[in-house]
């Protein structure tokens, strides 16, 4: 789905009619705005009698304002001009496009008594706007109109009036190319496993090649070839085949090491002959949402041509019980020649990932390695839904990653590994058991075993099953996956990897 807005940025701009948008700091006294906007100060009347004082998000709306040019006047709280975070401004984007309601047109003005907003905050404020729009209603004949963010149908005009219009629009293009990110992996997340089998999503990784990304495709064949004997045990219940995507985007210099983003990627998790119970199971149509937040991710880097080399690896598969379904209790031998002895065909994203990250490691050797995963129910118990479970071998690596989620508020918790964890999947018949034994520690004794497959790299493994799926509703987004992660990879790109 394409955003409903068209954003545009001007200097200054004179209030006529639709929807007109103040901000509010508790600082300031007054309101700011254009000439014209508020002639009998009706929003200073108003705020006295509704006692509005500009708490964060808080919102005031005055309809047919007296002598005002605008139809509408609405005021949306900021709190303390010293609490404000850059990721507040997202939050106040995403206030300000449910306040539109289902508006036809709307001029937000920034700038307020005591504070002028940068090009940066704007565009901050712009993704948060286009981020609170998504919506999934392509299933639904009859479109919803009576929710807060209005049709998805209808463009509506904004225009941001802001001092740093200059800046704010070339900064946009970055939030642009972000909010694509994320709305394609929302996209992805939320379409049903009949519509996105492993071929389809495929193909929509295929598209990424419009912007530049080279694209490659392997088959099950291709697969058998490489010895992925533990992706492809998993694959093997399901009439529909898996692919393993490779998409690399080269915007640094040609002799900079890429950095590499490894997806797991199974398009629909029955639990395979280790069935889960019915209730809740067709959430698992979203156990493919670390390779759509790769898929998003690379769509963003490629979108604003990011000066980095970057390969993204997802490995699509679907996890079903059958005649031809692995068994509790099989061997398989990976990709790396460890073999796996399957004690629960549930716990089948660790195997795809094995095989994933062995291959990203071996044919690219990059500078590290970041994984993806909708891995296991034991993170969420640990952790909710407010942070995703962050695994490393990497101490530098780690401290990005949680410094990239503090600023995006896609918020990371370090968990621990180690020699005693490791143990708990040391196998009898096979190298290694493909879960831990009992619910003891049940992210990290899955984390242990990616650890086995990525030998010396630097790796961080973020399991994201609790954070992506179902996730809360808050400012910048009201769907069923947030696209979590297309963010967050992207700000630690940009901190890091591009100077
Ligand atoms: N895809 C699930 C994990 C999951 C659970 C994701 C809930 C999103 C929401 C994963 O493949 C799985 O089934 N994990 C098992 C592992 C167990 C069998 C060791 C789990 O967590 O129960
Ligand atoms: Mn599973
Ligand atoms: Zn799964």
């Amino acid at each position: 789905m394409t955003s409903k807005f068209d954003i545009s940025f001007a200097r200054s701009a004179k209030a006529s009619g639709g929807t007109a948008i103040v901000l509010k700091l508790i600082d300031d006294e007054a309101f700011s705005g254009a000439d014209g906007l508020d002639p009998a100060g009706s929003l200073a009347r108003a705020a006295r009698i509704a006692k509005f004082k500009g708490k964060f998000a808080a919102k005031m709306e005055i309809l047919a304002p007296q002598g005002s040019a605008a139809d509408r006047l609405v005021a949306i709280g900021l709190g303390k001009a010293a609490e404000l975070t850059p990721h507040g401004w997202l939050r106040a984007g995403g206030a300000a496009c449910a306040a539109l309601g289902d508006a036809d047109k709307a001029t937000i003005y920034l700038d307020m008594p005591g504070m002028a907003v940068t090009g940066e905050q704007t565009a901050g404020f712009a993704l948060g706007m286009l981020l609170r729009a998504y919506r999934f209603d392509r299933y639904k004949s009859k479109k919803n109109n009576d929710d807060d963010a209005g049709s998805a149908d209808k463009t509506v005009r904004v225009t941001i009036v802001v001092a740093a219009a200059t800046d704010a629009k070339r900064a946009f293009e970055t939030s642009d190319a972000i909010a694509g990110g994320v709305t394609l992996a929302r996209d992805l997340i939320n379409e049903p496993a009949n519509v996105l089998g492993p071929v389809e999503f495929a193909a929509k990784a295929k598209e990424l090649e419009k912007l530049g990304v080279g694209i490659e495709i392997l088959t099950e064949k291709d697969m058998k070839k490489l010895g992925m004997g533990a992706l492809l045990g998993v694959a093997q219940g399901s009439v529909r085949p898996p692919r393993l995507v490779v998409m690399e985007w080269k915007g640094g210099k040609a002799k900079d090491k890429p950095i590499a983003f490894v997806g797991k990627g199974v398009v629909f998790d029955t639990g395979g002959i280790s069935i889960k119970p019915a209730a809740g199971m067709e959430d698992m149509k979203g156990d493919m949402g670390g390779a759509a937040a790769v898929v998003g991710l690379m769509h963003t880097l490629a979108t604003r041509k990011a000066k980095a080399n970057v390969i993204g690896i997802i490995g699509l598969v679907e996890n079903m019980p059958d005649g031809n379904a692995q068994r509790p209790g099989d061997i398989v031998t990976s990709m790396s020649g460890q073999t796996i002895e399957v004690i629960n065909t549930d716990a089948e994203g660790r195997l795809v990932l094995g095989d994933a990250l062995y291959y990203t490691n071996d044919r690219f050797k990059p500078a590290f390695m970041v994984n993806l995963a909708t891995l296991t129910g034991a993170i969420g118990i640990a952790l909710g839904s407010h942070h995703a479970g962050l695994f490393s071998n990497d101490d530098t690596l780690s401290a990005n990653l949680l410094a990239a989620g503090i600023a995006t508020d896609e918020k990371l918790w370090r968990m621990p590994m180690g020699r005693e964890y490791d143990k708990m999947i040391d196998s009898k018949f096979a190298d290694m058991k493909n879960t831990g034994g009992s619910r003891q520690a049940g992210a990290t004794t899955a984390a242990q075993f990616l650890k086995r497959f990525v030998g010396e790299t630097p790796w961080a493994h973020l399991d994201i099953a609790a954070v992506t799926l179902a996730s809360p509703t808050d400012e910048i987004n009201t769907s069923w996956s947030n696209g979590f992660g297309v963010r967050l990879l992207d700000e630690l790109v940009r901190r890091n990897y591009e100077g």
